[in-house]
């Protein structure tokens, strides 16, 4: 056996916006008996940490946002680890509007990058983790045991944040707006989205969610 393959277990899965990423991460974690990592909401937290300054987003220089960044800590939940902002979950504040509309611009810092990427490595070298984002299986994590890269149709990803949303499917212009939104953020967060040589694709728009978990579940346990 070699030293790769008694690390501790990390999952990566990567893909785009709203392509199922942190929920399928959630159940597969549980599945496995450990925690997940969502790495967008760490990017999220720093936004949220970063706007509480009150100072308009064109002043923001990248060691402004990192010195915000510090208020930032992940804490072991039952099933994951949660950010918290100086120690306070902030789950609603990072999901806001003000935040989604910033946080292209502050993952896009090299700086920040790099430190978002240093806790959820600090983190993963205690722990066996499930963790998802866009780039984890190639920048953060190349040498990991199981790389998975989630993908779906634009129309699909809307209409499963549409419901998620609204708890009710959406209508035809519905549909539209959240699917030109959606290809918006495809573009602002392109560069840092791209999958693994070495990952496994699963398109998610035709299949469940409980047959894309049992499928990641069942690579992950041939590879523990
Ligand atoms: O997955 P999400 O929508 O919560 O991601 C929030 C933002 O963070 C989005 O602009 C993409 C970015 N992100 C990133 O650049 N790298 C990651 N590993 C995770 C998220």
């Amino acid at each position: 056996m070699s030293s790769y393959d008694r690390s501790p277990l990390v999952v990566t899965i990567d893909g785009p916006a709203a392509s199922g990423k942190s929920s399928t991460s959630t159940l597969v974690a549980a599945r496995l008996g450990v925690r997940h990592v969502d790495s967008g909401m760490i990017y999220r937290s720093v936004t949220a940490s970063r706007l509480r300054g009150g100072d308009a987003p064109e002043l923001w220089t990248e060691q402004s946002v990192l010195e915000a960044a510090r208020a930032v800590s992940l804490s072991p939940g039952e099933t994951s680890f949660v950010p918290r902002l100086h120690g306070v979950d902030c789950e609603a504040e990072i999901r806001g509007e003000a935040v989604t509309a910033l946080v292209s611009l502050v993952a896009k810092m090299p700086h920040v990058r790099a430190w978002v990427n240093a806790l959820v490595r600090q983190t993963a070298a205690a722990h066996e983790i499930v963790v998802d984002g866009r780039d984890m299986g190639t920048a953060v994590f190349p040498d990991a045991r199981l790389k998975i890269w989630l993908v779906a149709l634009p129309a699909e990803r809307a209409r499963r944040r549409v419901l998620q949303r609204t708890g009710r499917a959406p209508n035809a212009e519905e549909l539209a707006a959240e699917t030109a939104e959606l290809e918006a953020r495809d573009l602002k967060d392109r560069e840092q989205t791209q999958p693994a040589a070495d990952a496994v694709w699963i398109d998610t728009t035709g299949i469940s969610q409980d047959e894309q978990v049992g499928r990641i579940v069942g690579l992950a346990e041939e590879r523990r």
